[in-house]
């Protein structure tokens, strides 16, 4: 019953997520919630993953598809249903595990905090101890509920008793049960048949020390010193003191690869995010999901971006942008939107009160003052005046705009797709086009006409 190949172990991994997380009290479950942008279990996902050669294990329960389409194919799954405690979780996980594996590394879903670091070193301790168990502590002097570790005048590990179950001098216990555990698997399997149900009904993962301990096995303990590791999320307080330890991480990683923050509490960085040196934040800065920004920029006050590409020497100001990219030298704002397949080019200059959704702006476009352009292809140095609309919906479809380089678009356009103005062509303010303008020509009016000079019209000898 000890296939325990102690030269190359196999390792696996449970992560405990089918609890309801009542403490959240939310429609979502408490493993999904998200901390600057990543779902909690995300966070154990990723520290875990690259302890074990097989894709880690996560008991699911409470919305358990929402679980398993939020990690999607890269893990395992197994149902925990009822949810009769943490010790029940881990027996859902026997039938998977059992005969396959040597270790068996078992963590709770709601410590984001943890670091791969931590983890490995988890289990180094439990194989060079040759332990049965090898558990995480913590000495605090807040509990916050966690169990207590007991020990004899020896200081050999008794059990965990939690704080439900506690007496009061245990209550005093300042060495507490973090997680994650590490068990020999084989000894486990067997162990988790002989804890029983506690007074609350459920069963609880930490009742195995006791019983290892009455069995002699070796039990052994990590400590996690830095305390915000070790902050569990019962509720949304320790979510609010979880999200800002990781914005403080990933802010001091890019202070340190060159980018200043004038205050490093308002800014929000998604760990999906990479930025360049010599960029300045503002505050109120929220760079969400894969964006990204060049070297040199200037961002905020109050930018967000989302899904979002930034080249070099940007500058925006009281923006928002959402699955666009900008190349380098851009200008925009204050008080800017780009929406979907928005594209700037080099040196666009995007004035105030604009928005740009699914088009292409060339080098050099200047649009200072209010206006909307959406499926537009818009060329070279083409200058749009304030109030500018590309009318691209007729109730039914949308149309395309195209505007040739170095256009005058007049003031107060209304530009009715769908519709071309030729390359060097000119709107009059307040024209309403209906029709293409070919290139160098002038259109005024509505619906705008093209307007002919004299001389014009004696060469060509004809009115339009
Ligand atoms: C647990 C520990 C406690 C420890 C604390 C912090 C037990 C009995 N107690 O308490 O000693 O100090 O974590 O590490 O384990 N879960 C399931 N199925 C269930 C119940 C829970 O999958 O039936 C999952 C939860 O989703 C969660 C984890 O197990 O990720 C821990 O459950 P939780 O209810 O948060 O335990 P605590 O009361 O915090
Ligand atoms: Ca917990």
């Amino acid at each position: 019953m000890e296939p325990m190949n102690k030269k190359n172990p196999k390792i696996d991994v449970v992560i405990l997520a089918a609890g309801m997380g009542t403490r959240m009290k939310s429609a979502l479950p408490k493993v999904l919630h998200p901390l600057l942008g990543k779902p909690m279990v995300e966070y154990i996902f990723d520290a875990v993953r690259d302890i074990c050669a097989e894709p880690p294990l996560v008991v699911v329960g409470n919305k358990a598809e929402l679980v398993q389409e939020t990690l999607g194919e890269k893990a395992r799954y197994v149902l925990q249903e009822p949810q009769l405690g943490t010790a029940h979780a881990v027996m859902q996980a026997r039938e998977v595990l059992r005969g396959r594996s040597d270790i068996v590394l078992v963590a709770n879903s709601d410590f984001p905090l943890i670091t791969a670091e931590t983890y490995q070193l988890l289990v180094e301790t439990h194989q060079r101890e040759g332990n049965k168990v090898t558990i995480s502590t913590v000495i605090a002097d807040q509990p916050r509920g966690f169990g207590r570790i007991v020990r004899d005048s020896d200081g050999k590990i008794m059990g965990i008793v939690e704080e439900k179950a506690a007496t009061p001098d245990q209550l005093k216990i300042k060495e507490l049960n973090s997680n994650p555990y590490c068990f020999n698997a084989e000894w486990l399997w067997d162990a988790l048949d002989r804890v029983e149900k506690s007074a609350v009904g459920e069963y609880y993962l930490t009742d195995l020390i006791e019983i290892a301990a009455k069995e002699r096995q070796a039990i052994g303990a990590i400590e996690i010193t830095d305390h915000q590791e070790s902050i569990g999320i019962n509720n949304r307080i320790h979510l609010a003191e979880a999200t800002k330890v990781i914005q403080q991480r990933i802010n001091r990683k890019w202070m340190l690869e060159g980018v200043t923050m004038i205050d490093p509490d308002k800014v929000f960085i998604d760990d999906t995010v990479t930025l360049n040196r010599d960029t300045v934040l503002y505050p109120e800065v929220y760079l969400r999901g894969n964006s990204s920004v060049g070297e040199g920029c200037q961002l905020g006050p109050s930018v967000i971006l989302e899904n979002t590409i930034v080249g070099d020497r940007c500058k925006l100001l009281f923006a928002m942008l959402e699955s666009a990219k900008l190349e380098n030298d851009v200008d925009m704002g204050p008080f800017g939107h780009l929406r979907r397949g928005a594209h700037l080019d080099d040196h666009v200059h995007m004035g105030n009160f604009g928005e740009i959704k699914n088009s292409y702006l060339a080098p050099g476009v200047k649009m200072g003052h209010f206006s909307y352009i959406g499926d537009a292809h818009i060329g070279r140095n083409v200058n749009i005046g304030a109030g500018t609309i590309t009318c691209n919906f007729d109730g039914e479809g949308k149309y395309q705009t195209e505007i040739g380089e170095n256009a005058f678009i007049g003031s107060d356009t209304m530009l009715v797709a769908p519709v071309k103005i030729g390359k060097n062509a000119k709107t009059g303010a307040g024209a309403v086009v209906t029709h293409d303008v070919p290139d160098n020509s002038v259109v005024v009016g509505v619906p705008a006409k093209q307007l002919i000079s004299k001389r014009k019209e004696e060469q060509d000898g004809k009115t339009k």
